[in-house]
């Protein structure tokens, strides 16, 4: 008899800990004798091109790859089934909706399911498609954070590590030569890696979406670093924020399909900003950027990642569909995918960690 076949895709930006998800889902699949695992090159577009780019996953494509940054089967935060980008003679671009199309081709290659792993985007894509009558379960992924019915995603970890470790090399160097050191990390419209990274460094200031700054308050904070004597101080910069009286620092990207704004390079502006506010040390700045993303996964992002893996799969099993994979109260659960995608986690300027921020100096500018 056929094997069952369900497909794995990976969507939006990478993370640290898509392998392994992917290694956790095939290993599990293969104590099961009468199923296989299929992967979609670059999320869904490896099943809507022709030729279609499909990949078996089986234990040898997935040996060791738990280690590895990145994904096997490859990503893609364009496009999608119900937003296909399609080039008119005239040149200009116009979006198809394929979840049809996809249906079609699913059942021709006798595919039962879909394991999706992606963020905020990837997992409203899973709605509709479940709402369409796909057998659809969804892992979340995402270095930001940023989903509420899920304590941590896989990556966010790692993505805090790196900055950490960057944060630390720029401390010796802004104290060498009694600067003020801006690094920007990522996030979006989340707080949460310049938060944990702030801490874990020993920044004196940190900026949050979450928390607007006025730049008078931000330039006194640093000042006082150089009138108690220590003469240099370190300002973690989310890309997302912004001042009291202005808005997110962004752009429209040119990238054909690509919806999101584009944020980065708030620190540079940033540094203006306080050298217009009086500031006279010498500034210099970091932007973090994709390292935060790369790279090989720490140990704690392996370990959530494998079990958001076998979860998935076991989920596929029990036909319990239209749900994502969550980490709630120190338990692997699942939600309704539309509640998953339902609400945003941002830093609660109320909450224990920001006072404790607070508690050792830190100053978010406001
Ligand atoms: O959502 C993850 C993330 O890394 C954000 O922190 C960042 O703003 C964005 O993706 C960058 O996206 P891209 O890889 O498309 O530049």
């Amino acid at each position: 008899m056929a094997k069952k076949k369900v497909l794995v895709a990976t969507g939006g930006g990478d993370c640290p800990g898509l392998n392994a998800v992917i290694r956790a889902i095939v290993k599990r699949a293969n104590q099961e004798p009468d199923w296989e695992v299929v992967g979609s090159i670059e999320a869904y577009n490896g099943i809507l091109k022709d030729p279609m780019e499909l990949v078996t996953l089986d234990s040898k494509a997935v040996a060791g790859i738990h280690v590895k940054g990145g994904t096997i089967i490859k990503t893609t935060n364009k496009g999608g089934p119900f937003n296909w980008s399609v080039q008119s003679p005239d040149g200009t671009w116009q979006s198809e909706d394929r979840s049809a199309d996809m249906m079609e081709r699913m059942n021709r290659l006798g595919i039962d399911s879909i394991i999706s792993i992606g963020g905020d985007g990837s997992q409203r894509i899973s709605l509709a498609l479940h709402e369409k009558g796909f057998k659809i379960v969804g892992v979340p992924k995402t270095i930001d954070n940023d989903l509420a019915s899920t304590d941590y995603t896989f990556g966010f970890q790692t993505a805090v590590q790196v900055a950490t470790e960057s944060f630390d090399r720029l401390v010796t160097t802004a104290e060498s030569h009694s600067r003020v050191m801006i690094m920007e990390v990522m996030g979006r419209d989340a707080g949460w890696i310049a938060l944990h990274t702030a801490i874990a460094g020993g920044a004196e200031v940190c900026l949050i979406p979450e928390i607007p700054y006025d730049i008078e308050k931000v330039v006194a904070r640093l000042n006082s670093r150089f009138t108690n004597g220590r003469g240099f101080a370190h300002v973690i910069i989310a890309e997302g924020a912004k001042p009291k009286d202005g808005g997110i620092f962004g752009k429209k990207s040119a990238e054909v399909g690509y919806e999101n704004v584009r944020l980065g390079g708030i620190a540079f502006k940033f540094s203006a900003e306080l050298k217009a506010a009086g500031l006279q040390a010498d500034i210099r700045e970091t932007v973090l950027g994709h390292t935060q993303r790369g790279g090989t996964p720490i140990a704690y992002d392996r370990i959530l990642a494998t079990q958001f893996g076998v979860k998935a799969f076991e989920m596929v099993l029990a036909n319990d569909f239209g749900k994502m994979v969550t980490y709630k109260n120190n338990d692997i659960q699942s939600v309704s995918l539309k509640e998953a995608v339902e609400k945003y986690s941002t830093v609660n300027p109320d909450a224990f960690i920001v006072r404790a921020a607070r508690g050792v100096g830190i100053s978010f500018g406001d």
